[in-house]
Parts: structure tokens; C-alpha cells; sequence
């Protein structure tokens, strides 16, 4: 579903990817995992075309994204849905239309439509009943609920997390983890930029582990948890707390 291939980034004083390489099948769910400043996020948003590759090119079920051919990477983009740490809703508008905007301005949606799309998978995150509230009304978690039903409105091939917990109080962790463990299990494909390692191992089917911008390991979430092959992935999983 996404081929990546022999992507590098470079920033003023940093190489954030170096050459990296990887495949992704229809239905994995694959945590990227690593030290800060690794090049998750970079590969995640190289992905999903919002930061140019300098070299390398990614693909989507086989087809080449191309910024230059405007048109055609609209399109793919719609496919893929970016869930943010910091969740980006719009704070001058109800839960109810963060969720039909995009609906209605990117796809064209009617305000009929949009509207019964946004209810169904807000009832899906369990905040149907929040639909009229305002963001600022609405806890971190059920405000990371609703980035994620407003993803999900959108009808996405793929979903994209970019460290969808990392900004939430401990307690509300876990009703985002359980969201997400849902969609898992009806067969999203997704990646997963993570710390919750728990998440990672046993929702997770893969594990690619970055550091320094390179893939250091790809491996299947049981084994990598297992039997983690390189010095720098058990040097990182003995410095993060997980069961
Ligand atoms: N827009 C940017 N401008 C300059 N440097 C950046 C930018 N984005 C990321 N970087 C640098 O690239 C490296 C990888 O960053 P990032 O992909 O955000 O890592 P991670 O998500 O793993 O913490 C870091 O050294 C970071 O400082
Ligand atoms: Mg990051």
C-alpha cells in the first residue's frame, strides 16, 4: 500500500532521514518507534507528502506521489488521514463541524451527508452526545476522540499518528489507545508514531525502530520485543518503561 523508497531529508544542520527504505502491506499496523529527534515524524509527513523528500520517492498502491502532478497527489492525500499530537481541531468550531468541514470543502460532500457521516463515527469514538460542545469544553482525550472520528470521516485507505497520546494525562491514554485498537482490528491499515510500547506490542503486527534517520531494525512486533537484534534498540527499550 505505501512503498518508500531510498527517502533522505536534510534540514539546515541535520540529516533527519538517510536513505530509508520500507514497505507497507494493506492492513499492517506498523509503530515507529525510536529516540527523539530520530526521524519519525519526518518520515511519517514525508509519507503523507506534507515535507518534500530531497531524494527518494514514496508511492501509494503502486502509483509515484508527486507534488508536481497537482491534480493526482490531491487525491492520493485524501487517502491517507493524519492524526497530531497536539490534535489541531478548529477551536472556533463545534465537535460536530470540525467533523463535516473538510467533508464538505475537500470532498464535496452535502451538509446533509456530512453531517450523518460525522455522527456515525463520532458515535464510533463514543462523543455523539459532544457533538455541539467547543473543543475547549472537551478533555485531551476526548479531543483526540474527535481528530481521530474527523480522520475517519474523511474515509482514509491509511491512517498516520504522529504521538496521538504523548500529550494526554495518564488516564485519558488509555480511551485513545482503545480507539485506536478498534480500528486496528477492522483491518485500517495504519502507522503508529509511538512511546506506548504496550500499544506498539500488542496491537502492533510490526515495529520499525529509526535512529540517527535510518531504519536500524524492521521486524515483527513479537520478535522486535523479544529478541530486539541491534545494540540500539536494547539500549532503547531498557530506558522505556513498558509491560
Ligand atoms: N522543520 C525542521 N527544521 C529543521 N530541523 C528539523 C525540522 N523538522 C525536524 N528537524 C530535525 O530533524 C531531526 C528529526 O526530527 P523528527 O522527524 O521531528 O524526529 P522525531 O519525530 O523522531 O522526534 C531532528 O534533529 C529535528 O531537529
Ligand atoms: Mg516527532
Amino acid at each position: 500500500m505505501i512503498k518508500v523508497e531510498h527517502v533522505s531529508k536534510h534540514f539546515i544542520h541535520t540529516h533527519a532521514l538517510n536513505d530509508v527504505s520500507l514497505n507497507i502491506e494493506k492492513g499492517e499496523i506498523v509503530s515507529l518507534i525510536g529516540p527523539s529527534g530520530s526521524g519519525k515524524s519526518t518520515l511519517l509527513r514525508c509519507i503523507h507528502g506534507l515535507e518534500k523528500p530531497e531524494s527518494g520517492k514514496v508511492y501509494l498502491e503502486g502509483e509515484e506521489m508527486d507534488p508536481s502532478n497537482e491534480e493526482k497527489f490531491r487525491t492520493q492525500r485524501k487517502k491517507m488521514g493524519f492524526v497530531f499530537q497536539h490534535f489541531n481541531l478548529f477551536p472556533n468550531m463545534t465537535v460536530l463541524e470540525n467533523c463535516t468541514l473538510a467533508q464538505k470543502e475537500v470532498i464535496s460532500r452535502s451538509q446533509e451527508e456530512a453531517e450523518e457521516i460525522a455522527l456515525q463515527y463520532l458515535d464510533r469514538v463514543g462523543l455523539k452526545e459532544k457533538k455541539d460542545e467547543y473543543p475547549n469544553k472537551l478533555s485531551g482525550g476526548q479531543k483526540q476522540r474527535v481528530a481521530i472520528a474527523r480522520a475517519l470521516c474523511m474515509n482514509p485507505e491509511i491512517m498516520l499518528f504522529d504521538e496521538p497520546t504523548s500529550a494526554l494525562d495518564p488516564e485519558m491514554i488509555k480511551e485513545v489507545l482503545e480507539v485506536m485498537t478498534d480500528l486496528a482490528k477492522e483491518g485500517m491499515t495504519m502507522i503508529v508514531v509511538t512511546h506506548e510500547m504496550g500499544f506498539a506490542r500488542k496491537v502492533g503486527s510490526r515495529v520499525v525502530f529509526l535512529d540517527h534517520g535510518e531504519i536500524i531494525e524492521d521486524a515483527d512486533s513479537e520478535s522486535f520485543f523479544a529478541n530486539p537484534q541491534s545494540e540500539r534498540a536494547k539500549d532503547f527499550l531498557s530506558k522505556v518503561f513498558y509491560q
